[in-house]
C-alpha cells in the first residue's frame, strides 16, 4: 500500500507539458512544472524582482524566469545564471493526482 506523501494540489491534466502553474499552499505561492523529465515544484516568487516563475520557459532541467531570464534548477532550485536560489518541495504523483510537500515538512518528518 502506497501512502501519500503530500497535500494533493491538482490533476496532473491541470499542468501542460513543459509549462508551470502556481498554486497556494499554507499561503505561500508554489510553482509546480511538468517536465520532460518528470514533476517538480519550486517557490514561485523570483528572488531577483519577484518575477512569477510559474509563467517562466521550462528548458531541459531548469526554468527561465521571463522578467530577466535567471535560471534555477527544477530538482533543486539553484541559481544556475547567479547565486540566488529558491526553495525546491517534493512532488509525487498517485495516478491522476498530483501532491506536494513542503520543503519545512520534509525536514520536520526527517
Ligand atoms: S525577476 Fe526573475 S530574473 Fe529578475
Amino acid at each position: 500500500m502506497s501512502v501519500a506523501i503530500g497535500r494533493y494540489v491538482c490533476q496532473v491534466d491541470d499542468v501542460p507539458l513543459g509549462e508551470g502553474r502556481a498554486i497556494t499552499l499554507d499561503g505561500r505561492r508554489i510553482a509546480v512544472f511538468r517536465a520532460a523529465g518528470g514533476w517538480f515544484a519550486l517557490d514561485a516568487i523570483c528572488p531577483h524582482r519577484g518575477g512569477p516563475l510559474a509563467d517562466g520557459i521550462v528548458c531541459d532541467s531548469a526554468v527561465i524566469c521571463p522578467l530577466h531570464e535567471r535560471r534555477f534548477d527544477l530538482a533543486t532550485g539553484s541559481g544556475l545564471t547567479t547565486d540566488d536560489a529558491v526553495v525546491a518541495h517534493a512532488v509525487e504523483l498517485q495516478g491522476e493526482r498530483v501532491f506536494i510537500t513542503l520543503a519545512a515538512e520534509q525536514r520536520a518528518a526527517a
